[in-house]
């Protein structure tokens, strides 16, 4: 079932660490692959160094964030549908999202080899351990934690998708356009936020807010997802 979780992927992006910010591949490279080639004939915006660093910090924090999205899912459904098998199709489809979500930043940093966060292996442990504590106290302390989780992740998404828009109005006003592969990526990244925000929706129907102790258990797994993407941006 988590064959993703060390996919061939991920070892090759491993051993051969060449970042974004020191190749000219965002933005147009003279030499981009067949599938990154323009749609139109519009001059293409090139992102600037701090551009490339920060698409090289986000998708570093994303690979990170859904690899623990996976685990804690993994380690909460057994637990949570033994006394609630009716949620277990929702637990499915909830973690199947999260392995897509996975999958997909698994290939984009191996695509532009970025360098995965040096946290890695504590983030596995990390997840596991919120997934199954939160799992043991009960369906609402699961839900709560999903809420917590993707209140976070949500406005993180949020603020890299707004990112992205102002480099595409910086474009426009040049009279260039984004790389196609940039306009993908936005695409992606608002359908995994819409995806993360429905989570925080099935949360919340499935009592999350009846937890206990809501407001202690909520903020420190806030705090926590927080410190995470500060930390994974840059190691
Ligand atoms: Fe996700
Ligand atoms: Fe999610």
């Amino acid at each position: 079932m988590c064959d993703f979780l060390a996919p061939s992927t991920l070892r090759q992006s491993y051993r051969g660490y060449k970042s974004t910010a020191n190749t000219p591949f965002w933005g147009g490279s003279p030499d981009a692959s067949p599938d990154t080639k323009s749609r139109t004939s519009k001059p293409k915006y090139v992102l600037s160094q701090k551009q490339r660093e920060f698409l090289d910090g986000a998708l570093r924090v994303n690979q990170a964030g859904e690899l623990a999205a996976t685990l804690i899912y993994k380690a909460q459904t057994p637990q949570v549908v033994r006394s609630h098998p009716h949620l277990r199709p929702l637990m499915k489809h909830m973690y199947d999202q999260e392995a897509g979500h996975f999958s997909t930043f698994n290939q984009m940093i191996a695509k532009h080899q970025i360098r995965p966060t040096a946290m890695y292996p504590i983030w596995q442990v990390a997840a596991t351990f919120l997934g199954w504590s939160t799992g043991a106290m009960g369906r609402e302390a699961a839900m709560a934690c999903t809420e917590a989780v993707e209140t976070e992740i949500g406005s993180h998404y949020n603020e890299q998708v707004r990112e992205i828009l102002s480099w595409q109005a910086e474009a426009e006003s040049r009279g260039e356009e984004l790389d196609d592969e940039l306009k993908d990526m936005l695409v992606t990244f608002r359908r995994i936020r819409d995806e993360e925000l429905e989570h925080l929706d099935h949360a919340v129907e499935n009592d999350a807010k009846e937890a206990r102790p809501y407001d202690p258990l909520v903020n420190i797994i806030r705090f926590g997802c927080r410190t995470a993407i500060n930390i994974s941006e840059k190691i």
